[in-house]
């Protein structure tokens, strides 16, 4: 059987949350490959909002398993929070959720040089979400990181110590004041919580259930424009987010993946620094802002908002072989009179339609016109009845993508979400 995998397209937050668990319904098996918890991924169901951060949004769907795969990273502490109010629903986690033992485990003092590092960069910081990733990723890669297995081992102590004696060492070159034994009980508590989980070997797991006729569908975080070798660099997440990184980190082989779900919204929005061609500053963007709530799952902080980027879409869809696109959030769009789309850029007077290299371009968006639809979609049921302007947007995207929009999201519920053609 197959690897499905949902990918965000632009710069996290398309609402990849909402599809998993709307597709989990026909999934047996969720998994997620990389990031941690600088994800915040909301589903709404049955009148009910939930944010997860590290723990697959297949969890909610009774005889789902769910499995926290080796590429991501696992803060215990947020872990536990987030698990024990899940618990508090009634929904048996342990016995829905397993743990690759080759994750690798965000430390106290991870979190603390993430939060010094960018404080020294001042007003050049990538605006992180402070979760400790990128030096969880960096100890990961210089090959002293801790992993989830490793708290089975007797010794686990003594490495913990060793690994925080590195980074209170590596903290002597900023100015910032620390305590590194903050949250230090409370950490090891939760690693003790976390080991009440089954740890696995999730690599073998996997594979025995794709030998063994069950699907796996494959849970993005962040987005593609923010992956660490494709996004605008150095303004970028540090896990691969494009289809290549499920393969890594999952131990899937490339031949499994099935399906490569593109999520993008009608629009764009980012949160943190760096570019983004497509940003308003005036009143359309606070009105994308305030009727699509872009506020961080994760931080609260004000996401930036702008037009659909088609240069920055049809690259995202080149480097991860987007077999199907689902468009969110179309009914934020509902109440404009005209709707653009960037088309290509303009870099020094010249067209493009590639992304440039040079992260600090200055780039002026080409747009298309589109005349608004100004209904109310949000309780639309199904394709046959949506205005002709928006049969004309989602129709552009799709001729100048090649890639046909499967689903489309008009709400945040469960409920409104149209399957086109079934
Ligand atoms: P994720 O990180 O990709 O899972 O996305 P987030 O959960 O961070 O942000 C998406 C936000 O949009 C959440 O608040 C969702 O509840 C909401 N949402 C998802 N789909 C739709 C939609 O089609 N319409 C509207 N209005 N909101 C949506
Ligand atoms: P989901 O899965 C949106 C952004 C941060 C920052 C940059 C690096 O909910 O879509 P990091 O904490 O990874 O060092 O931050 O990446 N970022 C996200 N933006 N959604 C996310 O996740 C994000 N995860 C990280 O804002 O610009
Ligand atoms: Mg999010």
């Amino acid at each position: 059987m197959k690897l499905d995998v949902v990918l965000g397209l632009q710069w996290g937050d398309e609402g990849k949350g909402k599809i998993v668990d709307v597709l989990a319904d026909s999934y047996p098996v969720i998994a997620r490959f990389q990031g941690g918890p600088n994800a915040g991924h909301s589903l709404h169901f049955e009148g009910n909002k939930f944010v997860l951060h590290s723990v697959p949004a297949g969890v909610f769907r009774e005889n789902t398993i769910n499995i926290i795969g080796n590429g991501v990273v696992l803060d215990p502490i947020i872990f536990r929070q987030e698990c024990e109010a899940i618990e508090k629903l009634n929904v048996p986690i342990k016995k829905r959720l397993k743990i690759s033992k080759k994750a690798h485990l965000i430390l106290p003092t991870h979190r603390i040089i993430d939060a010094a590092n960018e404080a020294a960069m001042g007003k050049s910081k990538i605006g992180s979400t402070l979760k400790g990733i990128g030096p969880t990723y960096m100890d990961k890669t210089g090959r002293n990181g801790l992993r989830v297995g490793d708290a089975l081992s007797e010794n686990f102590i003594d490495r913990f110590n060793i690994l925080k004696n590195k980074h209170i060492a590596f903290l002597k070159q900023y100015d910032f004041q620390y305590d590194a034994d903050q949250n230090e009980k409370e950490w090891l508590e939760a690693v003790e919580y976390l080991k009440q989980f089954e740890i696995i070997d999730s690599e073998y797991v996997i594979n025995d259930l794709l030998k063994h006729g069950k699907c796996i569908l494959a849970e993005g975080a962040q987005g593609s424009m923010l992956d660490i070798d494709y996004g605008s660099y150095p303004f970028v997440t540090s896990s691969s987010t494009v289809c290549a990184g499920a393969c890594i980190g999952l131990g899937a082989a490339p031949s499994t993946v099935g399906k490569v779900y593109g999520i993008f919204k009608a629009y764009c929005t980012r949160v943190g620094s760096g570019p983004f061609p497509t940003e308003l500053f005036d009143k359309t963007g606070e009105e994308l802002r305030q009727r699509g709530f872009e506020f961080g799952a994760t931080t609260g902080r004000p996401r930036r908002t702008g037009w659909l980027d088609l240069v920055a879409l049809k690259y995202a869809i080149m480097i991860s072989g987007v077999t199907e696109l689902i468009m969110m959030k179309s009914d934020v769009l509902d109440t404009f009179d005209t709707i653009k789309i960037a088309t290509e850029y303009l870099i020094n007077g010249k067209a493009t339609d590639q992304i440039p290299y040079d992260t600090y371009a200055e780039i002026v968006p080409v747009y298309k016109e589109f005349k608004g639809w100004n209904k109310d979609l949000s309780s639309a049921k199904d394709d046959n009845n949506l205005p002709a302007e928006f049969m004309q947007y989602i129709g552009f995207i799709e001729k100048e993508t090649g890639v046909k929009i499967s689903i489309i999201s008009l709400g945040p519920d469960r409920k409104q979400t149209i399957f086109r053609n079934e």
